[in-house]
């Protein structure tokens, strides 16, 4: 199904045409509503409770299940992928003849933490190389190995949404009994993902872009075999029996149930949680799949008509339907991003590809006034 036009939720002027959800999405209106309706409670702190610090994070953790198709005991709250990541890393034991694979130009939050364990334990980091026909999964493939010890890449790649089959490299690694670790930043919330299929360890995903929530906030799949890990800081919240306010000096070793022991510090966050729990919410009723599909359909005309204009890109089965990653040769203008700015036209440039990606506020006139702006950079 192709959803119209959703830009009356959003306060986006008819002027901007903004094609740069893989940077940060918009907030809707309703989440601004709430966000603001959250951060006046503390204006009144005699009415903020003990159950107000547990209500607004399980509904969030509800929701991020829902997106992510597990358990919501499966569910972290943290603020960033870098801190995700860090959590994985953290229940991996890396022996010095270990191999960890990232690939190429990958985003550094899935990247600086892997080097500092490698280094730490002696192991490698091996970078997977951006090959000439764009198939992320082959490439990747053909460099694991019995000494593979973790696999930390995206779903797809965040420069130019070239995209990893993520089910083919989890039965591969499977056989090794290696480590599937995935950030699904520019991927969760817009583009089908099937834990139940894959089977990762762990998943986490920033909340800023396609999941259209605040920054600062993030979520993260822990799998069943990992609930027993140990989290980077030992916050109160996520004790046994924190809920009860009067007898939070009975330390307790025990944590809260499944993922929950992974929670961030002040996980409970009165502005931002609920503002998150709008935009998940939101993209549930829209449905992931509709997302998808909607959101193809309009990289694929951009797609079409700056072909025709003679701008490159990768063919549609290498790249995530939601990306549009148009490849930039040395006689264009290399300032093209902030002349289509000047024009209230909103794209972006990561290495030497201009990074296109809308979402469902993009109507037609503002695609038409990307590809009649491009055109003049031909
Ligand atoms: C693929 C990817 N992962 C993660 C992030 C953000 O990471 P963090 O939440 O650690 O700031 C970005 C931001 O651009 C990204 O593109």
């Amino acid at each position: 199904m192709i959803l119209p036009s959703q830009r009356s939720l959003f306060d986006i002027p008819t002027d901007v045409a903004y094609f740069n959800c893989a940077y940060m999405s918009p907030l809707l209106n309703q989440a601004i509503k709430d966000g603001i309706r959250g951060l006046t409670t503390k204006s009144h702190p005699w009415k903020i409770t003990s159950t107000d610090f547990f209500t607004d994070v399980e509904r969030v953790r509800n929701l991020a299940a829902l997106i992510i198709g597990c358990h919501d005991n499966n569910i972290a709250l943290v603020p960033s992928t870098s801190y995700g990541i860090a959590t994985a890393i953290n229940n991996i034991a890396i022996k010095p003849s270990d191999e960890i694979l990232i690939l190429e130009h990958q985003f550094p939050s899935n990247v600086h933490g892997w080097h500092e364990a490698a280094r730490s334990s002696k192991a490698t980091v091996r970078t997977v190389p951006h090959s000439k026909d764009g198939n992320w999964t082959n490439s990747l493939l053909r460099m694991i190995h019995e000494k593979t010890k973790v696999v930390a890449i995206p779903h797809c790649h965040w420069s130019d949404g070239g995209l990893i089959n993520l089910s083919l490299i989890a039965s591969a690694l499977r056989e090794i009994d290696a480590y599937l670790v995935i950030d699904a930043t520019q991927s969760l919330g817009v583009m089908p993902l099937d834990i139940a299929a894959i089977k990762p360890d762990y998943v986490v995903a920033s909340c800023y872009k396609w999941l259209l929530g605040p920054y600062s906030t993030a979520i993260m799949y822990v799998a069943p075999q990992h609930l027993d890990g140990t989290p980077i800081e030992h916050g109160w919240a996520n004790r046994l029996g924190a809920e009860d306010f009067t007898s939070l000096a009975n330390y307790k070793s025990e944590f809260q149930i499944g993922a929950r022991r992974f929670d961030m510090g002040e996980r409970s966050n009165f502005a931002l949680l609920p503002a998150l729990a709008v935009a998940l919410q939101q993209i549930l009723d829209w449905g992931i799949d509709t997302l998808y599909e909607t959101i193809s359909q309009m990289t694929s005309t951009i797609a079409t008509q700056t072909s025709a204009l003679g701008f490159r890109a990768i063919e549609s089965n290498q790249r995530a339907g939601h990306f549009l990653g148009l490849t930039l040769h040395d006689k264009m203008l290399t300032d093209i991003v902030d002349e289509l700015a000047k024009q209230k036209i909103f794209i972006s440039k990561r290495g030497k590809t201009l990074r296109i990606t809308p979402h469902v506020y993009n109507n037609s006139s503002d695609i038409n006034r990307l590809c009649e702006a491009l055109a003049l950079y031909v």
